[in-house]
């Protein structure tokens, strides 16, 4: 599963122009994320760092609690837009990611035009899942 090319340039733009917001006082390095819902909303967000360094949180994760905040549960792609070369999810926004969307299109912009696009699948191989909270029972979908 992919994005059509336009999609994914609109989502790149999106992305660009959330990492404006960063908060990055400590590493100086911008992040910013576009995350695209099924109903084609797009939600942003930018790392917001924070004095005490272990509770910055991640354009990813920022972008995607704004969308569950909002409702959203069913996204279509997630691009990714950060200062310099392509920057890939950390390990905890590819599990955060993976609770919604397992296999979700993970686009890559990198400095100039071009962007790549991965698949959270490849990503986030072996995801720790709600499956495993209840094995002997039939897992229920938390998502729906
Ligand atoms: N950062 C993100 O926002 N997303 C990533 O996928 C990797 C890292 C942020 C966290 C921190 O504010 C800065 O980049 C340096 O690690």
């Amino acid at each position: 599963m992919s994005l059509p090319d336009d999609i994914a340039r609109q989502l790149v733009e999106a992305a660009r122009q959330a990492r404006e917001y960063a908060y990055a006082p400590y590493s100086g390095f911008r992040v910013g994320a576009a995350l695209l819902a099924e109903d084609g909303a797009v939600y942003t967000g930018c790392n917001v760092e924070n004095s005490s360094y272990g509770l910055t949180c991640c354009a990813e994760r920022t972008a995607l609690f704004s969308a569950v905040a909002n409702g959203d549960h069913h996204f279509l792609g997630i691009a990714i837009a950060a200062d310099g070369a392509q920057v890939p999810p950390c390990g905890a926004c590819r599990q955060v990611l993976s609770e919604f969307a397992p296999d979700l299109p993970v686009i890559l912009a990198g400095p100039g035009d071009e962007h790549r696009a991965l698949s959270l699948t490849n990503l986030l191989p072996e995801p720790f899942s709600s499956d495993f909270l209840h094995t002997g029972e039939s897992p229920s979908d938390p998502t729906s």
